[in-house]
């Protein structure tokens, strides 16, 4: 029994000290076996750094770079921006291309306005938001696609601006897909006549 006794004292002691020797300070890091992990010789991202001219391991990107998959649009917002844009920018994806995804976005993020066939007759003008006019008026037809993706971009009249729910390729997508409303509208005669009896002019 006092063997059982003594060897617990023993072992109780030799915890107390080994914890007084390893873990000293609960706010300090204890003792490191291997500490080849954490102390390494490479300079730590935010670090300072004698190597290099400005004195920091992260180093300013030069100045134009850009984040992948982002590309800067250089127009302000303004009628003459809306005019510079039209006679400047072009659309890099050909008229009869991309038109399935441009119809997903015009119906996703058009329609509720200028209506599923572009007649400006969506639902938010039955409850009381100013009817945009047709896309198929002589004004609408008549617009570079320059000019459209400025509009998406900035908003234009009541319009909203679109920049932050429809990316860059998906503006051009869309203007394909008006495009093609245009042409078939151009190409059936009597739904021109329809567009202004069915068109949210009232
Ligand atoms: C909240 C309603 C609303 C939404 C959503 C909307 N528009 Fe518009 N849009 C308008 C209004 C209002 C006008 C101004 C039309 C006018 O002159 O009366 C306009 C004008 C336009 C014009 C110029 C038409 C012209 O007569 O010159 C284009 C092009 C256009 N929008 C495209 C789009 C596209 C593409 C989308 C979807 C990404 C979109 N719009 C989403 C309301 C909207």
């Amino acid at each position: 029994m006092k063997k059982l006794i003594s060897g617990i004292v023993i072992i109780a002691v030799g915890l107390f000290l080994l914890e007084h020797v390893l873990g000293q300070e609960s706010d300090k890091r204890n003792y490191q076996y291997f500490d080849d992990m954490t102390q390494t010789f490479a300079y730590k991202t935010q670090s300072t750094n004698p190597h290099l001219k400005s004195g920091q391991t992260q180093q300013a990107s030069i100045p134009g770079t850009i984040p992948r998959g982002y590309m800067p649009l250089h127009y302000g917002n303004s009628e003459a921006e809306l005019v510079r844009a039209g006679e400047e920018l072009v659309n890099p994806f050909s008229a009869d291309t991309h038109v399935a995804r441009g119809e997903v976005v015009y119906q996703n993020q058009c329609m509720i306005c200028h209506g599923a066939g572009g007649e400006g007759d969506g639902p938010v003008t039955k409850r009381g938001f100013p009817p945009p006019t047709s896309l198929f008026s002589e004004q609408a037809v008549g617009r570079t696609d320059g000019q459209m993706f400025h509009i998406i971009t900035y908003g234009f009249k009541n319009m909203p601006l679109y920049a932050s729910s429809v990316d860059i390729d998906d503006r051009w997508f869309a203007i394909n897909y008006i495009r093609q409303l245009q042409v078939n509208n151009l190409n059936e005669p009597q739904a021109t006549s329809q567009a202004p009896a069915e068109g949210g002019k009232e």
